[in-house]
């Protein structure tokens, strides 16, 4: 809108208009709205008039068009802006429902739930708080904005604001934080953070109890509303409710997970020579599969069957599981009747549907690839894969533990049965994911049989994988970083070895 433009503004124009003529002229480029007048007769000033308030009428026209025009686009990107802010709650919304569903494990849920809520409230940071009964504190379980550690702790009978919420079960919202009684300026001066405004919702169980703080700090350029307390109570209660059914989830899974591993010693306990063989087999295999990226479900599978393979040993007599010497051919199809036996007892446990696989798993360690394996003298994929990875762990455990009828084998010696049985009777690609492994995280493993101390120098070996280990030994020649590596691996693996030891075939 060509506001506050007139007839005066346009005389002065004018003049500007033909000193700026004249320069034109001179140059050929003369093309102003003016052009008209300059083509009237200088005698005629009433013509000449309204030619000019003619073209100050186009002038006002045009410039009031383009106004018009710009303002139009400014509504247009605030309305959209609007737009926008209305409907990012409900986008967020939708992707925290979406986790939800989609998503099992309690850390992925709230991972969500804290980065969309800082996007729907504009804030800085969100944390969610979960009351720790045993200790008295109140710690992070998530944290978004967090710089360096993810974890805070806090009392439960502390000054914090976050704890006073815990305490009370009532929601505070502090506009600004050092104007405010309540807040605790010391905390900002340990974490170096500059709080300007918190706004704190209280989690509770389904008895009404409070079990964790949802915090959200710093809204950008603004305080928080009664709305945003109300999105934060919306998203505190479902978080709550997911808080609580991953706390009875994880207790259920710490109980199974315990009374397996209880199962599993009590067969590795009848035999001080094989203490401790189910839970490296465990170990081994859950290294291959994260090496082998397994997805969750079977990881949980692949632990309980690694656990539990050996567990059909309880209907084997001790006295042929522990013989001295060659097993006749009788008392070797009973040892072997032990997978089928491990089958049948876990097949009376009720697993759930995402573990139904365990007892099968399980039973299948003794699988060979070429068919010529026991119990079900399945042939190449007919053996499950989780499967083939424990046949590879346990093999490898009780090659390189000490055994009634050998000593603890040379690593070379371990080497060369894998590869004689790579096709045939192992997976080479379990076989290959195995050598690949970071050599000290299997020689951790390896080194906790008889539960002896773990030595510390196995960190030299984080930077070779296992068949590196094997090369060196086989006397490859060291590079610069491995220097020494041999002889430190040799002094760590025959420690503690009877006087008497001998490497034996
Ligand atoms: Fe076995």
């Amino acid at each position: 809108m060509a506001k506050g433009y007139t007839a005066k503004d346009a005389k002065k124009a004018d003049a500007g208009n033909s000193e700026a003529k004249r320069g034109a002229l001179k140059n050929g480029t003369e093309h102003t709205h003016t052009d008209c007048v300059s083509h009237l007769k200088v005698d005629d000033p009433d013509l000449q008039i309204k030619v000019r308030e003619d073209a100050m009428r186009k002038l006002e026209s045009d410039l009031s068009k383009r106004e018009v025009g710009l303002i139009e686009r400014e509504i247009k990107i605030l309305s959209l802006q609007q737009e926008i802010d209305r409907l990012r709650p409900l986008s967020g919304l939708y992707r925290v429902v979406k986790a939800m569903t989609t998503e099992r494990k309690l850390e992925s849920m709230l991972e969500v739930i804290t980065s969309e809520t800082t996007k729907m409230l504009k804030c800085d940071r969100c944390s969610v708080f979960v009351v720790d009964h045993s200790s008295k504190e109140l710690w992070t379980q998530m944290a978004v904005g967090l710089d360096g550690t993810r974890t805070i702790r806090v009392a439960l009978a502390g000054n914090s604001i976050v704890s006073l919420c815990a305490r009370t079960g009532r929601v505070i919202n502090i506009p600004d934080a050092y104007e405010d009684p309540r807040f605790d300026p010391d905390i900002d001066k340990s974490t170096g953070y500059r709080t300007k405004n918190i706004l704190c919702v209280p989690m509770h169980n389904r008895n009404g109890s409070v079990i964790g703080v949802f915090e959200v700090m710093n809204k950008d350029q603004n305080t928080f509303t009664d709305e945003d307390e109300e999105w934060l109570q919306a998203l505190a209660a479902v978080a709550g409710g997911l808080i609580e059914q991953a706390q009875q989830y994880s207790e259920i899974e710490h109980f199974v997970d315990k009374t397996l591993e209880t199962l599993a010693q009590t067969i590795d306990k009848r035999d001080p020579l094989t203490a401790g063989h189910s839970i490296r087999v465990t170990k081994y295999s859950l290294l291959i599969g994260e090496n082998m990226s397994i997805s969750e479900d079977e990881r949980d599978v692949l632990r309980y069957s690694a656990m539990m393979h050996d567990y059909g040993k309880i209907g084997v007599p001790e006295a042929i599981l522990w013989k001295n010497g060659r097993l006749t051919p009788e008392e070797y199809a009973c040892v072997q009747t032990h997978a089928k036996i491990t089958y049948d007892l876990l097949s009376n446990l009720p697993f759930t549907n995402r573990l139904a696989q365990v007892p099968f798993v399980a039973s299948c360690h003794h699988e060979k690839l070429d068919g010529t394996g026991y119990y079900r003298g399945l042939k190449g994929h007919e053996i499950p894969f989780l499967a083939r990875v424990i046949t590879v762990s346990d093999v490898f455990d009780a090659l390189t533990s000490v055994r009634h009828y050998r000593n603890r084998m040379s690593i070379t010696k371990v080497y060369e049965i894998m590869e004689s049985g790579r096709e045939n009777h192992f997976d080479p690609e379990v076989v290959d994911a195995f050598y690949s492994l970071p050599c000290d995280r299997v020689l951790k493993v390896m080194e906790s049989e008889r539960g002896q101390q773990v030595p510390a120098e196995l960190e030299n070996f984080q930077n070779i994988s296992w068949l590196r280990l094997v090369e060196l030994c086989q006397g490859g020649r060291p590079k610069a970083h491995e220097e020494g590596l041999k002889d430190l691996f040799y002094r760590i693996y025959n420690a503690n070895l009877p006087p008497d030891y001998q490497e034996l075939d």
